[in-house]
């Protein structure tokens, strides 16, 4: 019997010593395998007699639990260990904060053209969109700016594929083609209700034109305060009896409320554009904070000139307007105390988020 329990403890420190499964079953080998000493016991049992043989041989199947017992927990402790070695590996911090997921807003200069589209439509002004990519014709020609004309040469564009040599095509240089665009299409609703022949300027009733039209705009320039791609907003009021007077009463009530200051003051320092006659570009000056005291330039405007008039198929003789085209991005930058442009178009989240 004695030589029984040598074996069980034999193989109890032999499994106690193997770290890994392969090691263990290994040690099986030698206890319980095909040649292991427990096999070769029972092969010396041939010798015995029959009541030998039977007390012997219950004796080594105890022994034989005993060794299996012994096995079956030294695979579980090893499995245990190697759970635990895993879920060490594969630790999560649950302390750490989520990844949260952000409002999302609108950026500063949508921001802006929104507020200038509240501020003009409380004073009765439509909102018109018009395409980007222009012809020649509404960018220029039809703004009584003709080809060879000097003040192309400050509104140098990119040119697109698909225009014709005469009628090339090129991205907007501003949004003032939109005066003629809108005013084409307004003045045809009200000459064909009334039948009037569409090839001679319209002379009859309508009602006025007053018309913003924001949008993205191009041209070859790049620095601190100037981006190949800005914005603008185009201002139109066209009727029988429009004053540059007006143009100051809406410029400075407008500019008034972006600011949310009485106290902001204008000035309409005259200018030339081909499309206006007079023109005049329109300066602000705050009464207080940073900028106080300075002149900025915020627009460009004036009496739409004659034959713009024309070319929206109107009779200058009856109609007369004013026109501006404002600056967003300034306007956006003075209102937040921003001095680069290119922020606006870098993408920056850490920049764009503190206007939200
Ligand atoms: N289109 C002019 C520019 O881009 C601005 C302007 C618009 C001036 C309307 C007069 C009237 O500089």
């Amino acid at each position: 019997m004695t030589d029984l329990f040598e074996i069980v403890d034999a193989a109890t420190a032999a499994f106690a010593q193997a770290v890994t499964p392969a090691e263990l079953e290994n040690a099986k080998a030698l206890f319980l395998g095909k040649s292991g000493r427990m096999t070769e016991l029972m092969k010396g049992m041939a010798a015995l007699s029959v009541d030998e043989k039977k007390s012997r041989g219950a004796a080594i199947n105890v022994a034989k639990q005993a060794i299996e017992a012994a096995l079956t927990q030294r695979r579980q402790a090893l499995a245990d260990a190697e759970l635990q070695l895993q879920l060490q590996a594969e630790a999560l911090d649950v302390t750490l904060p989520g990844r949260q997921r952000g409002a999302g807003g609108l950026h500063p200069v949508s921001l802006t053209l929104e507020r200038i589209e509240a501020i003009f439509g409380s004073m009765g002004f439509d909102v018109a969109q018009g395409p980007e990519i222009e012809t020649d014709w509404f960018n220029f020609t039809a703004l009584n700016t003709p080809e060879d004309h000097p003040a192309r040469s400050m509104h140098d564009t990119f040119y697109v594929e698909g225009g014709t040599e005469k009628a090339p095509l090129l991205l907007r240089t501003h949004t003032s083609p939109m005066q003629i665009r809108h005013a084409v299409q307004h003045v045809k609703k009200y000459r064909d209700a009334v039948g009037a022949d569409s090839s001679a300027l319209f002379s009859g009733d309508m009602p006025e034109i007053r018309v913003i039209a924001p949008g993205r705009t191009y041209r070859v320039d790049s620095d601190a305060t100037h981006s190949p791609m800005f914005h603008q907003c185009e201002g139109l009021w066209v009727g029988e009896n429009v004053s540059f007077k007006d143009l100051k009463f809406v410029f400075t009530d407008f500019c008034r409320t972006f600011f949310e200051s009485d106290d902001l003051v204008l000035r309409f320092r005259p200018s030339f554009f081909p499309f206006t006659e007079p023109s005049a570009e329109i300066d602000i000056q705050f009464a207080a904070g940073p900028l106080a005291g300075r002149w900025l330039e915020v627009a460009g405007s004036g009496q739409v000139h004659p034959n713009v008039i024309r070319n929206m198929g109107l009779d200058p003789e009856k109609f007369i307007g004013f026109a501006f085209g404002i600056g967003p991005d300034r306007l956006t930058m003075l209102r937040y105390g921003v001095n680069d442009l290119r922020l606006f178009f870098d993408g920056d989240i850490r920049f764009l988020s503190q206007f939200q």
